[in-house]
Order: structure tokens, then sequence, then C-alpha cells
């Protein structure tokens, strides 16, 4: 990301102010009550944290609090400490919260900031966290966020809808080398390069469904024909950027894992394999600093160097009957840690 004075290389554009849209964006909440997510992997989630210390849980991707209210309906011991910096997701758990007596605390920030969020309220230690990655029904489905090539509606892509920096930003501002970079690098774009320059030409793009036409023109056509919506790849790409999905989520989960006292345990469910790979990279670094130890598949188990592990039978992919019934849960991949030492 350019840090800083974005050099716009084409013709300013309107942009709507942040206080305005969040202003629309708690309306539109307020007249749906609902905030329908279906938790991905709910079963094999609420087992995992059954068997953690009593205490508070950190749900780092709070969203619509669906993982959450499984936990604190299915355990009674536990508290949640429920972290989005979505202020959307904020207010639909200040709207669910009472119905848990207090066992239910929230936060609105990036996951990053979790060591400050649990010292500002005063929670010494957790039993485990929970990271439930990338965007919720919700933000995909409203039109007005700006994040479906689908639906037709701003360029946005804002999950904290306070921040300034938008996916219009990174369309209209970034050079075409940068913008092919972040294609590449956050999505495995094939044609990078060629989607990057259509878009630099066809500045300035102010909405999803212009976005989305040029990609699908810039992409040659037998491979349009292949691999789902020609944008999607593009779209999850700018989304990353500007939401710094996965550059904050080696520090998110090393804190998390400081937090957390021995037989807690962390849990990640990714959904691409960029983000993936950042997973697995940061299990395999807390391994290698002592008393951490990782457990590679829930069926298997390393035992390395005189470390305890615990078991943990859950399974890495969502069921065939929750994929028909979900698909979102199709490209979703679980990894679990445990903390055995300090
Ligand atoms: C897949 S949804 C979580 C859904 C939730 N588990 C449920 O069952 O309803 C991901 C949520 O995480 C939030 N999120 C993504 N990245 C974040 C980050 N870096 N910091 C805080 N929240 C983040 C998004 O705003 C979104 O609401």
């Amino acid at each position: 990301m350019p840090a800083g004075g974005l050099q716009y290389s084409e013709a300013p554009y309107e942009r709507v102010h942040a206080d305005e849209r969040r202003e629309l964006l708690m309306n539109s909440l307020a007249a749906n009550s609902t905030f329908n997510h279906e938790p991905v992997m709910a079963n094999e989630i609420t087992e995992l944290f059954g068997a953690v210390p009593h205490g508070v849980v950190v749900d780092a991707t709070l969203g619509g609090a669906g993982h959450t209210m499984r936990l604190l309906t299915t355990y009674p011991w536990m508290s949640v400490f429920g972290i989005d910096q979505d202020p959307m997701a904020i207010e639909h758990a200040r709207k669910v919260s009472p119905q848990f007596d207090g066992r239910l605390m929230f936060h609105q920030g990036r996951f990053d900031g979790v060591s400050e969020f649990l010292q500002m309220h005063h929670v010494p230690e957790i039993s485990g966290a929970l990271f439930d990655l990338g965007v919720s029904s919700p933000q995909f489905d409203e039109a007005d966020r700006g994040f479906s090539y689908r639906n037709d509606g701003p360029l946005d892509m804002r999950m904290d809808t306070t921040q300034e920096f938008s996916a219009l930003d990174v369309v209209n501002g970034y050079e075409v080398q940068q913008l092919a970079d972040v294609l590449r690098d956050h999505a495995d774009e094939r044609f990078a390069f060629r989607i990057a320059k259509a878009i630099v030409a066809a500045r300035p793009v102010m909405t999803t469904s212009a976005l989305a036409e040029i990609v699908a023109n810039a992409i040659p056509a037998p491979a349009r024909r292949t691999g789902g919506h020609p944008a999607k790849r593009t779209f999850q790409a700018i989304r990353i950027e500007v939401n710094k999905e996965l550059e904050i989520l080696p520090k998110a989960i090393s804190d998390a894992i400081a937090a957390t006292q021995v037989g807690g345990r962390i849990a990640v469910l990714s959904y691409h394999s960029g983000e993936d790979r950042i997973v697995k990279q940061a299990f395999r670094d807390a391994e290698t600093r002592p008393g951490v130890t990782t457990i590679a598949s829930p069926f298997q188990h390393h035992l390395s160097s005189g470390k305890l592990v615990k078991k943990v039978r859950v399974a890495e992919h969502a069921s065939a009957e929750e994929i028909e019934r979900n698909p979102r849960a199709s490209s979703a991949r679980l990894r679990v840690i445990e903390k055995v030492g300090c």
C-alpha cells in the first residue's frame, strides 16, 4: 500500500462523506434488525471450545455473532470478548448481548489490537480465540457496501466504515504495476497485468458493476468461461488490500496465542490459499517457540521435544451436508493450535 499521499493519475472523483455513509448503513441495519450470516463449521467450532479452560474466549471476527451465540448458549461458564472492525457487527452485538447477562463483551476495532483491547476491558488472560476470516454475508449482500461484483453499488469495500481508505483509492489511485501486484499477491490472478492496465485506462471507475465489466472484458474469452465469475478474484484482491486483511494476521494470531492460558485453543477458519498460507506459517512460527505445539491435522498430532499435545477431534473442512446447505462453507479450511506452555 502506498503510504500517505496517493497519486491520482486520472480525473478526481467524488467521495461520499464517511459520516453520511455510516449513518445510511446504521439506518439500514436498524430497518433490518437481523444480521444473517450462517456460521461456518459451527458444530466443529463449538465442540473444539468445549475443552478449553473456563473463562473468556475471544471471537476476533464477531460478524453476526453466529459462532459466539452458539458458544454462549452451549457453555454457561464461558464469556466471549467479540471484536469486529465493522460498526454494523458491533451494533448487532449490542442488540443480542442482553440475553447473555453480561457474558458477551465487544469492542470495535481491528483484531491486531487484541492485546490492547483485552487490557482496556481488564481481561488478563483468555481461554482461546476464534478467527473466522473474510467478509460476513451482510457485508457482501448489501449493495451499498460495494463488496460484490453481483450487486451494483459504489466502490467501497471497507469493513470499518469509519476508515477513509476505500476501494476507490485502490482502483483509481494505484499505478498499473501496484494494482497488478495486488491482484497477483492477494488473489493469484493470472491476468493481473492486463486487468490492471484496463482499469487504469478506464478511470475514473466509480461503481462495482463498472469494475466488474472492465475486468470481464480484460480477460481472454476462453478464460472467462471457466472458474466462476471473471471478476471474483479482482474483487477479492481489492477487498483484501482495502482492509489490510493479510498483513495484520500474523501479529493478531501471535498476540492471541500470547494472551491464551495453557490448555486454551486458537482456531482459524480461512477461505482462500493466501490466508491459509499465512495461518500455517503463523502456527509454525508459534511451534518453534517453547511451550506451544501445533496440531497439524485434527486427526494426527505431533509430539515434539517433550511438549504435551492435546488431540483435537475436529474436521479441517465442512461436511458435504453443510456445503450443500451453505455454499460459503465449501472453501473453508480450519486450523487449530492448543497452548501447552508459557
Ligand atoms: C466471516 S465474518 C464472521 C462471521 C461470524 N463468525 C458469525 O458467525 O457470524 C468475518 C467478520 O470479521 C470482520 N473482520 C474481518 N477482518 C477483521 C479484522 N482485521 N479485524 C476485525 N474484524 C475483522 C468482518 O468485518 C466480518 O464481520
